[in-house]
């Protein structure tokens, strides 16, 4: 076998330098979350005046993100699959563009070139004894792009915690850059008493032994709290972050009844607090795996008694969830929520569970609504949805009637709401016998 370290040196370079490999015209693929590169974004920031519609596709980005400032548009063009607080304004103000496509299909639109890979721009942890390194928090579509890439850039940072799961081959890298930078940090999303009801409404419908995947948002968070009295739960989660580190502590989370991966938390990226990193790096217990692994209804249907906990913006009375747009406004994008509710139909005792506040704008808004907000897409369809959760109950949509599903959800909406929603005349197509 060839010495990885003889050819090492030569691959050495600035962060400068290394983005001198990127031309007009380019699609830049970025490394995801706390796994995107700073040292290297903004290397190619500052080669702004010299680029032209450079598209950076992205799907969670880290503040600050300079790629995306106004005033960029004309050298970077964002294009991604989710939007969050530095990408939002930029597609509501034309100056970047959205995608729709479930996250676990990715992988698959690099390798198939249908969106052709020029160069990606990733962070790894520095090579082991046989020069591999761990992508570290991220594996999702990283290692589709970076086999699909034409130029492999690598920032390597000794701060990077090393994960079990995939791994890159020093040979694979065109450019590295050695640059120690602190890991982005994501604080947990604070939550008050109306996320603890939900919370509470959520933990009963969790057995014991159960897999939990857990979405993004504050009800999520405060459902784990919700679960310190269960036993033996265990994660297959598309992220987790902080609360699953208390609770594997506090002995609730053992993933000792994992039908599929027994003794293993599985992720596809984390995102989180230093607490976080620390109780992954070098753990054996903890498998980072490509989203087209993590995220496949297929995979995650293996499990027995798979909770998938996910939240949304609003759902209409026949079930149809949006759960990323405010009326046209894009204000996220599916994620991985399509991917886990229909593995967890597939489950043996699965359960898809939806949860969101009541209202919103400080009660003004029901979001159990008549219908989606014009403009709004559907993320879950009514044909596939099953729980929906708000701090007033549950409703449990599988195998009902239009009628029931109207009067299931009209019963867990705020009651200042209810009456408007029984009365609407438009809703006689929901009274159907
Ligand atoms: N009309 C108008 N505004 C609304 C609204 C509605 N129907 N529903 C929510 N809002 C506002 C809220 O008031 C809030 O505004 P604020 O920030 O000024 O308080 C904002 O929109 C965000 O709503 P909130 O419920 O706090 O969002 P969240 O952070 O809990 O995230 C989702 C909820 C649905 C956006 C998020 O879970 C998501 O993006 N889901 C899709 C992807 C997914 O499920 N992935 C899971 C697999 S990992």
């Amino acid at each position: 076998m060839h010495d990885w370290r003889t050819h090492y040196a030569s691959k050495l370079v600035s962060a400068r330098e290394a983005v001198k490999a990127i031309r007009s015209g380019d699609r830049v693929v970025l490394g995801h979350a706390c796994s995107e590169p700073p040292a290297l974004v903004t290397a190619l920031a500052s080669r702004a005046a010299e680029l032209r519609d450079v598209e950076v596709f992205h799907v969670v980005v880290m503040k600050p993100c300079e790629l995306a400032n106004p005033g960029m548009e004309h050298s970077f063009r964002l294009n991604g699959i989710f939007l969050g607080p530095c990408t939002r304004k930029g597609v509501e103000e034309h100056r970047a563009t959205f995608t729709p496509c479930f996250f676990s299909e990715l992988p698959r639109l690099f390798r198939q070139k249908i969106l052709p890979v020029d160069v990606i721009l990733l962070q790894v942890t520095p090579p082991d004894e046989d020069g591999f390194c761990s992508y570290g928090l991220s594996a999702d579509y990283t290692q589709a792009a970076a086999e699909s890439a034409k130029v492999v850039i690598a920032q390597m940072n000794r701060n990077m915690p090393r994960t079990s799961g995939i791994r890159i081959h020093l040979d694979a890298l065109t450019w590295i850059v050695e640059e120690d930078a602190a890991i982005a940090e994501v604080a947990t999303p604070q939550f008050g008493e109306l996320e603890r009801q939900i919370g509470d409404l959520i933990a009963e419908l969790v057995p014991d032994g159960a897999t939990l995947q857990l979405g993004i948002g504050a009800i999520p968070e405060a459902a784990l709290l919700s679960l310190r009295d269960k036993r033996d739960l265990g994660i297959h989660s598309e992220m987790f972050s902080d609360g699953v580190v208390a609770l594997a502590e506090a002995g609730v989370i053992t993933n000792r009844r994992k039908t599929i991966n027994p003794g293993t938390f599985i992720a596809t990226f984390l995102m989180g607090s230093s607490k976080l990193y620390n109780f992954v790096h070098n753990n054996p217990a903890v498998e980072v795996l490509p989203v087209d692994y993590v995220n496949d209804p297929w995979v995650i249907g293996q499990h027995d008694n798979m909770i998938c906990i996910n939240s949304a913006l609003q759902v209409d009375l026949t079930g149809q969830v949006n759960a990323e747009m405010i009326g046209d406004v894009q204000f996220s994008g599916v994620g991985g929520q399509v991917d886990f509710v229909r593995g967890a139909s597939r489950s043996q005792g699965g359960k898809s569970i939806i949860a969101l506040p009541s209202t919103a704008v400080r009660g003004t808004i029901s979001r159990i609504c008549r219908r989606l907000d014009e403009g709004a897409s559907v993320t879950t369809s009514r044909n596939d949805v099953h729980y929906i959760v708000t701090e007033y109950g549950v409703a449990d949509l599988r195998g009902k009637t239009m009628k029931q599903r109207a009067t299931a959800l009209i019963s867990i909406a705020h009651p200042a709401f209810r009456d408007t929603l029984r009365n609407d005349p438009s809703l006689v197509a929901t009274r159907q016998a």
